[in-house]
């Protein structure tokens, strides 16, 4: 029998054996679009599913394999699938569970690049879509439809940082039978595992954590086997959405270090948040490790750290945001997240500039806010740079 592992090992050998590949210790890259059959007759047998065997790499490649084998270890999950972003990611994920006339209940803040899908989702196929706080049993009991296809969710919300307590939603939805989707790009694996926690389908920007470097746009979907086959031969086969293998490779490889760089994420986070709660030009800080965050306890139930993001509101104008960005030398002005470079967007003109005014002050996205994904610098670095910047605005 195979000896159970943790977490810090499975990232570094899970979904690859070197024996398999001539011993090499780094893993072979498939760089191939196509399989050579033996035969007519094999060919038959690939595409009918009587035989397995690889046939075209839009229907899965041996590099793409080691990295969903890997990932779905790492989300404790029984199979994962890769796309060539994020976002294909989701839209394969909702359209697999929906149909027209379907609902989707949603987290009170999503992506806005997800808003914008469901939105789309919503006025061509009438999928209509709701976004509730999510904060007790009673309201989502009362938000469900019979039409409700999926119950979609991020937690921490982006940019917004609310959390939503993962079991108790699921328990909710299992009592109706809907499945429970959960974004779970800010988390990563290594802080949080919303499948343990009882939800059903697990989604990542793959291009964030998981990657670690900013060198890749890539997405993952866990979850049941039965159901990761069934996407993998319906909306991702006929959309097309997969991930390179070079591209599957640069993953394998950052994933190896996901535990050592999120500890360093966290430690520096928590000590920035604190210190932004001091400085008298910032207003509110929204940082899950605070003790006086929304979701504090939720924090210490489902999530192993704080994470590496932080959100905060200045003291001043849309205008005064920007030139406080603009202040900035060492941290770069750029709209990913997760990566070594420490990284500060304004997601009211940027991640979320799609979603109207309305819904975005109703998510809680304000001119003020900022969204800092904090890196692997020296946090004292980190500091000097954000204090001397917010320094001006007074
Ligand atoms: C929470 C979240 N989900 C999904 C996405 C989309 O991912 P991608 O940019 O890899 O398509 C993003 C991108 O920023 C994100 O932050």
């Amino acid at each position: 029998m195979k000896k159970e592992t943790r977490f810090e090992t499975e990232v570094i050998h899970s979904g690859y054996d070197s024996k398999e590949y001539k011993g090499s210790l780094a893993p072979p890259i498939f760089q191939t679009s196509t399989y050579v059959f033996e035969n007519a007759r094999q060919g038959e047998r690939r595409f009918c599913g009587e035989e397995e065997g690889y046939i075209y790499t839009r229907l899965g490649n041996p590099t793409v394999k080691m990295l969903e084998d890997r990932v779905a270890v790492m989300e404790k999950a029984e199979a994962a699938l890769a796309f060539s972003s994020g976002m294909a990611a989701v839209s394969a994920t909702l359209f697999a569970l929906t149909k027209t006339g379907d609902h989707i209940l949603c987290s009170q803040g999503v992506y806005g690049c997800t808003f914008g899908l469901l939105e789309m989702m919503e006025s061509k196929f009438n999928i209509t879509h709701q976004f509730l706080a999510m904060s007790s049993k009673e309201q989502i009991e009362q938000a469900i439809r019979p039409e409700t296809a999926c119950i979609y969710i991020e937690t921490p919300i982006n940019p917004t940082m609310q959390l939503i307590d993962l079991e108790m939603v699921a328990s909710v939805a299992r009592e109706k039978g809907i499945p429970v989707v959960v974004d779970n790009t800010f988390c990563s694996p290594y802080l949080q595992k919303p499948l343990e926690l009882g939800c059903d389908i697990v989604i990542h920007s793959a291009t964030k954590y998981l990657c670690g470097h900013g060198d890749v746009i890539a997405g993952l979907v866990a979850g049941k086997s039965e159901w990761i086959k069934e996407v993998s031969m319906t909306t991702q086969k006929d959309i097309g959405g997969v991930l390179s293998p070079f591209d599957a490779w640069l993953l394998l490889r950052g994933i190896k270090t996901l535990p050592v760089r999120l500890d360093r994420h966290c430690q520096s986070a928590e000590i920035i948040a604190e210190k932004l709660c001091a400085h008298p030009s910032v207003d509110e800080v929204f940082y899950p490790g605070l003790r006086t965050h929304q979701g504090y306890e939720i924090m210490k139930k489902q999530m192993k750290k704080g994470g590496g993001l932080i959100s905060f509101t200045i003291k001043g104008t849309k205008e005064e945001a920007q030139d406080f960005l603009d202040r900035l030398n060492l941290i770069k002005i750029a709209v990913s997240l997760g990566d070594a470079e420490t990284l500060i967007q304004h997601p009211a003109t940027m991640t979320h500039a799609v979603v109207p005014k309305e819904a975005r002050e109703e998510m809680g996205i304000s001119d003020q806010l900022i969204r800092l994904s904090v890196g692997l610098e020296a946090w004292e670095d980190i500091w000097s740079d954000l204090e001397a910047a917010l320094n001006g605005l007074k």
